[in-house]
């Protein structure tokens, strides 16, 4: 009998090949997602249960109009599982699990290496259009103990499937802000508003968050954001919007991604200072920053809505001169 069911399994594996895309294979066997309330309410249950607070409720918290002006650590009213969905338990909705064992890790961005608390600052400043937590305040300790829970039983160095926003294929075309605005208005809208300001919960208290975040605007992610950039957000709308939708079942088509992307990240929205100071190594600098120096003499707009695969083959083509020099 076992070994009827060891050949069927075998058959079931042959049959059953295993997909180029990351996307459609099933869900990791050997981890899943641990249970906070599986916890006991000792003092380190009590911390991961804060930090878990801290990322669905971050505007109640450390946001800009919560009553201790010393708690005024973020500069909107976002709340990190905004982004981070289901409190970052989400696949392809950039979660936050088995992160543990991947930091501390070399970011192109800042030019060396970043610790777990460096990157949640990271997002403090652009995401959340804020300030640094202190690295030994209780918020960052909260943080951490929180995002290394939802690590539990991750193998150190071990990438997950599902962590950031997924990866569909490109366009060949540049996105099209224009049709975007088409698409936006009729898919996104009727959410997070015409003019992209989203919904309060409570029009007189913002400390309350939204029921849907705004996209662009003063309250929003800030342009040197993850968010602000191409790929990232059109990945995020394909696998992730209207909110609900799953990976398995898109309901934003590609194209259509990739044009309301386009269009949101042309919004205005708050500036963060020294852009220009990322990624010092410029042939290391991803092809949809939108924000320069470049090192490939592509145009600006080219790198805010593509095509990128040109970008790409100029860059590899100057690594390899570097190389030879
Ligand atoms: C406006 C959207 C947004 C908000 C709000 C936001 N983040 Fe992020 N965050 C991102 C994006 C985009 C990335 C990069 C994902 C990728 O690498 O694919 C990211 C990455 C991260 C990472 C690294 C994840 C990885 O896979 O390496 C951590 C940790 C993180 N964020 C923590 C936070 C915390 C804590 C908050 C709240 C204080 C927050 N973020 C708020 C968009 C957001
Ligand atoms: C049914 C309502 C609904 C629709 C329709 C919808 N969204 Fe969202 N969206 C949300 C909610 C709610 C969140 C926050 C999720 C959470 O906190 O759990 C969100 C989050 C986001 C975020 C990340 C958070 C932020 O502030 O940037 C982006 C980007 C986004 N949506 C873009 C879009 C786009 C583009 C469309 C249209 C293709 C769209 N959404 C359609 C409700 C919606």
């Amino acid at each position: 009998m076992r070994g009827l069911a060891a050949a069927l399994l075998a058959l079931f594996a042959i049959g059953h090949p295993a997909s180029a895309q990351d996307l459609s294979s099933p869900a990791d066997p050997a981890w899943s997602v641990p249970q906070i309330g599986a916890l006991p309410y000792d003092a380190a249950g009590m911390l991961i249960r804060r930090g878990r607070d801290l990322v669905t409720a971050t505007y109640a918290h450390i946001g800009p109009a919560v009553p201790d002006e010393a708690k005024r650590y973020a500069g909107n009213n976002l709340a990190c599982s905004n982004c981070h969905l289901n409190a970052g338990t989400k696949k392809f909705g950039i979660p936050l699990w088995g992160l543990e064992g991947l930091f501390p890790q070399y970011s192109f961005e800042a030019g060396k290496e970043i610790s777990i608390q460096d990157r949640i600052n990271s997002c403090m400043t652009r995401s959340m259009n804020g300030k640094p937590l202190p690295v030994d305040s209780e918020e960052m300790q909260a943080f951490v103990a929180y995002i290394n829970f939802l690590s539990t039983g991750a193998k150190r160095g071990e990438k997950l499937s599902g962590l950031g926003a997924g990866k569909m294929p490109e366009l060949k075309r540049a996105a099209d802000p224009v049709r975007g605005k088409t698409v936006y208005e009729k898919s996104c809208a009727p959410c997070h508003q015409a003019d992209g300001r989203g919904v309060l919960r409570n029009r007189n208290l913002p400390n309350f968050g939204y029921l849907n975040p705004p996209l662009w605007g003063p309250d929003s992610f800030n342009d040197g954001a993850g968010m602000a950039t191409l790929i990232t957000i059109a990945n995020f709308v394909h696998f992730n919007m209207p909110n609900g939708t799953s990976y398995t079942l898109p309901r934003v088509s590609q194209q259509d991604a990739w044009d309301v992307g386009a269009y949101v990240i042309s919004q205005p929205r708050p500036k963060r200072a020294d852009l220009n100071k990322d990624f010092p190594d410029r042939l290391n600098k991803p092809v949809d920053i939108p924000y320069g120096p470049y090192a490939d003499g592509f145009s600006q707009k080219q790198h805010m809505y593509g095509p990128f695969g040109p970008i790409r083959a100029a860059i590899a083509k100057l690594k390899a001169q570097q190389k030879k020099n």
